[in-house]
């Protein structure tokens, strides 16, 4: 094992039951010798985690919550004070993707339920644990954003803005802990996880075409332990998510144009939410 800054520290990560949080979990736990405590909702994806441990298994420990409930996260705060446990790193990572559509066709209740998922899970777990975690030698906090915070799609408003507030939060607290905590944030493109269950099953075609610019799991989770390995400030992986890095800085008007142009040519029944009338 390579010495590294994160080797044996105690790291809290939100979304640990599956996908790119499994992922990371066990990197931490096996390349790095972590403790690491996941957080999410499924008893039965946690158990599935401990099981694919084996040896592994006394590392980690789960707690279920949904993470967009602020009560959750104070409890969780006293539950780590009563038993002394002083976590290093926090990684909010859990997330949801809204299924494609217009703006107007989400109700205000969804559009609060994902901002919620997705921005204000990680206000209210940086703000509940930000004290515990500067008592650390290390403190880090890693956000798991998207490329979608940096250029909006036709489609993707909610997902769009949860992921571009979480940016801006992260970019604001880099500066003003710089020094006292790392910040990272993580801007993945499209990546083979379950995230895509309420897309169109139906649409075969759409599944073939995001599986051809996705990128696998495994090779995801390399890049983003890389990022923490080497505490990069800002990481952006997947060739889609270089495109758009790229266009929504040089074209931050006719990018978002020419990106929604080639989604509504393409036909596929994943968008016809968005560009069917
Ligand atoms: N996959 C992609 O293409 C992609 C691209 C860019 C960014 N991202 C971002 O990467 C992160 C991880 O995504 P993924 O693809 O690994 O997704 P995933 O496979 O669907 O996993 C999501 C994880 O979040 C947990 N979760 C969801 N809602 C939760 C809630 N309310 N409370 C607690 N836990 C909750 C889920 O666990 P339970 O079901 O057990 O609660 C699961 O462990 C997300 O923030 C996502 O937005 C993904």
């Amino acid at each position: 094992m390579n010495k590294n800054w994160m080797d044996g520290k105690t790291v809290i990560i939100t979304g640990a039951s599956g996908g790119m949080g499994k992922g990371v979990a066990e990197k931490l736990i096996k390349e790095h010798g972590c403790t690491v405590i996941g957080i999410a909702r499924s008893e039965e994806k946690m158990k599935k985690v401990v099981a694919e441990l084996g040896d592994y298994k006394d590392k980690f420990t789960y707690k279920l919550f949904d993470v967009s409930v602020e009560k959750n996260w104070l409890e969780f705060a006293d539950y780590l004070k009563e038993n002394s446990i002083k976590p290093d790193i926090l990684i909010n990572n859990a997330g949801i993707l809204p299924k494609f559509d217009r703006f107007q066709n989400y109700t205000v209740e969804y559009i609060e339920k994902a901002m919620n998922i997705n921005f204000y899970s990680a206000v209210y777990s940086i703000h509940t644990l930000l004290p515990l975690l500067l008592e650390s030698p290390s403190p880090a906090i890693i956000n798991v954003d998207s490329s979608a915070a940096l250029m909006t799609l036709a489609g993707t408003s909610v997902y769009s803005a949860s992921k571009a507030a979480l940016k801006s939060l992260s970019e604001a607290l880099r500066e003003e802990l710089r020094g006292k905590c790392y910040v990272g944030i993580v801007c993945p493109g499209f990546t083979k996880t379950d995230i895509f269950r309420d897309q169109s099953a139906s649409d075969a075609k759409g599944q073939k075409m995001l599986n051809m610019v996705s990128t696998s799991c495994e090779r995801m989770v390399k890049m983003i332990m890389n990022d923490i390995k080497t505490k990069k400030p800002l990481g952006v992986h997947g060739f889609d998510a270089a495109f758009m890095n790229y266009f929504g800085r040089i074209l931050p008007v006719q990018g978002g144009r020419l990106f929604s142009a080639v989604m509504k040519a393409s036909k596929m029944p994943l968008f016809d939410p968005v560009f069917k009338d």
